[in-house]
C-alpha cells in the first residue's frame, strides 16, 4: 500500500516539477531578497561547508543561498555514473553510490547537510554521504526541502545514519518559494543560522 502511494506521489511530484521549470515562476523572488549576517551572531568566524543533493532547483538554490549568507563552502553531490536516484530505493532506506568529494568534510568546523525529501525519508546520495563521511565531521546541521513532510522526523533519520546530533535545522516547504515576498523563506533561512552561533 506504502509502495503505491509512494509511486503516486512521485508521479504527483515529478509532474509539478515540470511545470515550475517549465513557468519559471517557483523561485519568483530569487533576486529580490537580501541576505546579511545578524550582528548578534558574533564572531569567531566558523569553517563551514554545505553538502546536498539536488535534482531540481530547490534544495540548491537554499544550499547557494546559505552559502552566501555565512561564507560558506560548497559540495554538490552526484551519483556514480550519473544514475538519477530511484524512489523505490528512497523508500526502503537504500544509500547510493556517489563520487569522490572536491572538499573534506572534516576539515570544516561545521557541515550543513541539505536533503530533498524523497518517499519520506532521505534521499539515497544523501545516505551515502551521511553514512560513509558522518564519523569524520565535526558539527552538522541539517535543512529539509519537501513538498510537506516535517522536517523533525527526516532530520531524526539524518542524524541517525550520519551519527551527529543537529546543532541546528530547518525545513522548506515548496509552498514557501512561492511566496511573494520571500519572507518566510528568509526567516527559517536566519533562524537556522542564529542556531549555529548560539552553541
Ligand atoms: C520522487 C519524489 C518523491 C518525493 N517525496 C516526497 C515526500 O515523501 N514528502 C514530501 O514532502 N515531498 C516529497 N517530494 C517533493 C520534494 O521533496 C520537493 O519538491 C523538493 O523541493 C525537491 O527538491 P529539489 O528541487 O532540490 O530536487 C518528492 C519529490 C520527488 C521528485
Amino acid at each position: 500500500m506504502k509502495l503505491i502511494l509512494c509511486i503516486l506521489f512521485a508521479v504527483y511530484t515529478l509532474a509539478s516539477a515540470e511545470e515550475d521549470t517549465r513557468s519559471g515562476a517557483s523561485i519568483s523572488f530569487k533576486n529580490k531578497i537580501q541576505f546579511t549576517r545578524d550582528p548578534a551572531w558574533g564572531t569567531p568566524e566558523k569553517k563551514i561547508l554545505i553538502v546536498y543533493y539536488s535534482q531540481g532547483q530547490n534544495t540548491g538554490y537554499i544550499a547557494e543561498t546559505l552559502a552566501g549568507l555565512l561564507g560558506a563552502d560548497l559540495e554538490r553531490l552526484t551519483t556514480r555514473n550519473g544514475k538519477k536516484p530511484s524512489i523505490i530505493s528512497a523508500s526502503f532506506g537504500l544509500e547510493q553510490a556517489i563520487n569522490d568529494l572536491q572538499k573534506n568534510p572534516a576539515d570544516y568546523d561545521l557541515v550543513i547537510i541539505g536533503n530533498p525529501v524523497w518517499s519520506w525519508n532521505i534521499i539515497p546520495p544523501v545516505r551515502a554521504f551521511l553514512k560513509t563521511y558522518g564519523p569524520a565531521i565535526k558539527s552538522a546541521a541539517y535543512f529539509t526541502v519537501a513538498g510537506g513532510t516535517e522536517p523533525d522526523k527526516i532530520v531524526k533519520k539524518m542524524e541517525a545514519v550520519c551519527g551527529k546530533s543537529a546543532v541546528s535545522f530547518t525545513g522548506i516547504n515548496d509552498a514557501d518559494f512561492q511566496e511573494k515576498s520571500g519572507e518566510i523563506l528568509r526567516k527559517r533561512l536566519m533562524d537556522f543560522a542564529a542556531g549555529f552561533y548560539q552553541k
